[in-house]
């Protein structure tokens, strides 16, 4: 079947490569896509939130599939837009409805969602300008930290956890009087700081049945030893050796069975990717956020590690059969190192000329199976007539599987060593708490 990919990032070329392995694959496009999804099917230079130039693709490209990345398509219902066209209904679209992609695109929804449905996660209270007031006598009175969230999507910026109440009152101030965040911050949840370890927990889900994937621990902040500012994303590991059987057994009873349950119960379809953001405070999972899609870095350490055909367990998502899928992972270890462009997340230039030394095919991923793969995935890159160049914040990600987190590491970094491109920058401790 054709397949369509929307997105542009390290995940979606993880995607794409995963995608072109399936023998049920006859063409893949990807849109837009980077200079490394080149290598498993055609870019489309087309917005992802023009659903109408979209629709154009899959009907010209007779599309029988598509994969939406990020979360934006999502959020703006892209899913009921297939659904509601009758040029487009038999497509089969991975991802949830609009409704049920408000899990991720409003925090005060998915809190309340919980709170409906018993599951684990930080006590808040939520406020606007109407009960603003309110709000500034509740976080005088919070105990400290107190986390600020916008409620809608701020491409991870509206999340702030604030050391003291003076701090804490001008950045609500801020986000409801000045509209720091726009429109998605008119709304602000205020919770409970959660002190513990995250993780990151991922199903695929067919409304009713889940399969569950292997589960990754991001690096988000910029600095060594998690220190300075919050990224997209500096580099990923899987699988997270605290999350031991027992643990992992506690996250589906608590909170995987009672969210799809839930959905279930609201009348929400889904059919795609749930990502879990949790954090183990002493023995038990609690809920930070969902995403409505895949994690990118996670997705590339994810799809190192699974063994089946993702385009079958795409197939049985559509038609509501996951029942029948039973998950196939590779034991061993999977890291993924994120290089990024001098400066990010602040300011950054582009157009940096990329030299991938020795790695001979350098628009492709290259794998060395003797060793466990070794993928370069690309995130902002793009081809400017025989050279590859960086075109974004995030720019590499590079990814390796062996017996042990510490070996994908060393292999991660060992290729990395290769590569080279003015202003590049990336941690040199992924995975430190676990490597041995
Ligand atoms: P989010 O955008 O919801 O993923 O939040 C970004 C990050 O803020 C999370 O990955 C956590 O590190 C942190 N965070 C969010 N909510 C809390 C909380 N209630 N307690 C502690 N840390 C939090
Ligand atoms: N790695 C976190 C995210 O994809 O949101």
């Amino acid at each position: 079947m054709n397949i369509l990919l929307l997105g542009s990032g390290a995940r979606e070329h993880a995607f794409a490569w995963k995608i072109s392995r399936s023998k049920l694959l006859t063409k893949l496009f990807i849109a837009p896509g980077n200079a490394g999804t080149i290598q498993f099917g055609d870019n489309i230079d087309i917005s992802l939130t023009d659903f109408d130039a979209i629709k154009k693709v899959c009907i010209k490209q007779n599309i029988e599939m598509v994969f939406v990345g990020p979360e934006d398509p999502l959020v703006n219902g892209i899913y009921d837009f297939f659904k509601n066209d009758k040029k487009l209904n038999k497509i089969n679209l991975i991802g949830p409805s609009k409704d049920a992609a408000k899990l991720e695109g409003s925090k005060s929804y998915a809190k309340a969602f919980m709170q409906r449905h018993n599951i684990p996660t930080a006590s808040y209270k939520e406020f606007d300008a109407i009960n603003y007031e309110e709000g500034l006598h509740y976080i005088k009175e919070h105990t400290l930290p107190v986390v600020l969230k916008a409620d809608g999507l701020t491409a991870g910026k509206g999340v702030l956890i604030c050391q003291n109440h003076i701090e804490a009152m001008a950045e609500f101030e801020l986000m409801i009087q000045q509209s720091k965040f726009g429109a998605a911050g008119k709304k602000v949840v205020v919770e409970e700081f959660l002190n513990g370890i995250e993780l990151s927990v991922f199903v695929l889900t067919d409304g009713k049945n889940f399969v569950l994937l292997p589960e990754a621990k991001d690096y988000k902040r910029i600095g060594e030893g998690d220190t300075g500012l919050n990224t997209g994303g500096m580099g990923a590991v899987s699988p997270v050796p605290f999350a031991h059987k027992a643990f992992m057994q506690k996250i589906v009873e608590k909170i995987i069975h009672p969210t799809i349950e839930g959905l279930q119960k609201e009348d929400l379809e889904y059919k795609g990717f749930i990502f879990f953001g949790l954090i183990k405070v002493e023995d038990e999972p609690m809920v930070i956020e969902y995403n409505c899609r895949m994690g990118d870095p996670e997705s590339e350490v994810v799809l190192l590690r699974l063994k089946n055909d993702l385009v079958q367990l795409f197939i049985s998502c559509s038609s509501g059969e996951l029942n029948k899928e039973k998950i196939d992972i590779d034991e061993r270890c999977a890291a993924t190192i994120v290089a990024v462009s001098g400066g990010y997340p602040g300011e950054y230039e582009k157009g940096k000329v990329i030299d991938f030394g020795y790695l001979e095919n350098p628009e492709s991923v290259k794998t060395i199976e003797a060793d466990g793969g070794i993928m370069v995935f690309h995130a902002g890159t793009k081809k400017e007539g025989e050279e590859i160049i960086t075109n974004g914040g995030r720019v590499l990600a590079v990814s390796a599987l062996s017996d042990t987190i510490g070996e994908a590491i060393e292999l991660s970094k060992n290729i990395l060593g290769q590569i080279y491109f003015e202003g590049m920058y990336f941690r040199d401790d992924i995975g430190y708490e676990f490597a041995d």
